[in-house]
Order: C-alpha cells, then sequence, then structure tokens
C-alpha cells in the first residue's frame, strides 16, 4: 500500500522526519510530497526544500520525495495511492485535520487518511517553531536535521535578527499541472 505524506516542510523538521521513518515501517512505500503553494511566501524554494528531504530520507529505502499543485487527492490518484498520512501533535491540531481529512473524502471516497500520534518529544516542534527561533538568532540543530539546520542558517546569515530574508529563488522551471521528480 503506497502513503502519501503532503505537507509544506518549510522546512522539514525533526517531528516531519519521525512521521516518514514510522510511515516507512507501516507502508510498502511512502511519497513525500512538498505542496507548491503560489499563494504562501516560503523560506525555501519547493526543490530545495525537495532536496533536503531526499537527502535526510536517504537512509530509507521505500521513500520518494516529489512535488505537487493542485488538489492533494488528485495527485494521489495520479500516484495510484488511497492513504494520505499526516501527524498528529496536540488537540490544537485536531479540528484543521480532522476537516482536511472529511474534505478529502468527499473529493475522493476512496482515500482515506491515516494519522500517527507523533512523539512526545516533538509534540511542540513545527516548522514556524524553527523558523522564529532562526529569525531571532537561537539555534535550531536539535529541532531539525543537519543539513536543514545549516541552510537556515546561511539563510539568516546576512539578515539581522528579527527581519526575514529574502527567499532564495531557483531559476525558474516549468511546471506541468503536476511535477513528477
Ligand atoms: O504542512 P501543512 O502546511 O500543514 O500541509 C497542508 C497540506 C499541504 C496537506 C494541505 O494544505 C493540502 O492538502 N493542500 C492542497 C490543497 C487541497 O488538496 N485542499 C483540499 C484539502 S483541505
Amino acid at each position: 500500500m503506497i502513503a502519501i505524506y503532503p505537507g509544506s516542510f518549510d522546512p522539514i523538521t525533526l517531528g516531519h522526519l519521525d512521521i516518514i521513518e514510522r510511515g516507512c515501517k507501516l507502508f510498502e512505500r511512502v511519497i513525500v510530497a512538498v505542496l507548491c503553494n503560489p499563494e504562501k511566501s516560503p523560506l525555501f524554494p519547493v526543490q530545495e526544500r525537495v532536496e533536503q528531504i531526499r537527502r535526510c530520507t536517504q537512509h530509507l529505502e521505500n521513500v520518494e520525495v516529489d512535488s505537487f499543485v493542485g488538489l492533494t487527492v488528485d495527485y494521489a490518484k495520479l500516484r495510484n495511492a488511497k492513504v494520505l498520512l499526516r501527524g498528529l501533535r496536540a488537540v490544537s491540531d485536531f479540528e484543521k485535520e480532522l476537516q482536511m481529512a472529511h474534505t478529502n473524502h468527499t473529493l475522493w471516497d476512496e482515500i482515506e487518511t491515516v494519522f500517527l500520534a507523533t512523539s512526545n518529544e516533538y509534540s511542540f516542534l513545527s516548522s514556524s517553531v524553527v523558523k522564529e527561533i532562526a529569525k531571532f538568532g537561537g539555534s535550531v540543530d536539535h529541532l531539525v536535521p543537519q543539513q536543514v539546520a545549516l541552510d537556515i542558517c546561511q539563510c539568516y546569515a546576512e539578515t539581522p535578527p528579527g527581519a526575514t530574508p529574502p527567499i532564495i529563488m531557483n531559476p525558474p522551471t516549468p511546471l506541468n499541472h503536476f511535477q513528477v521528480e
């Protein structure tokens, strides 16, 4: 059974990695799918996030990392996957996640969302928290994979504490409706 783990991953945290590692034990294949959302101004461009995730999941044989635009269920159909994998941290996540799971089910009645309870040690952790800490010069070494911590450090290095760093753009690449790596 193939599971899609969709998300923004801006950037991937140790909490995300924990879900990926545990998902890999449950599913034949886990496709980590980074949403390309033109509405948001991310810290890292989509392609860089894909590469960051690839680097830190190299030890897992049944992981694929990809990016997509549009509806998650359409991407799942394209990849022949009927499971969406999501991590649940606290009660505060529950409402949004439940709404998303129900919405996705109305869009495609064959899709199921499987939630994994986030490990206790990462129950407070989010990409936003990481960015907030880094923005004010704090260390995020204990919150994200090592290489990602370096990328974040580099990103904020020339930015005064408290200011938002400019986005590092990749050269524009033509996007099909779905960009399969
Ligand atoms: O990491 P995030 O930001 O919590 O992930 C949210 C994500 C990408 C899973 C969600 O926003 C999503 O699936 N977006 C794609 C658009 C879509 O399918 N919307 C309908 C379901 S609400």
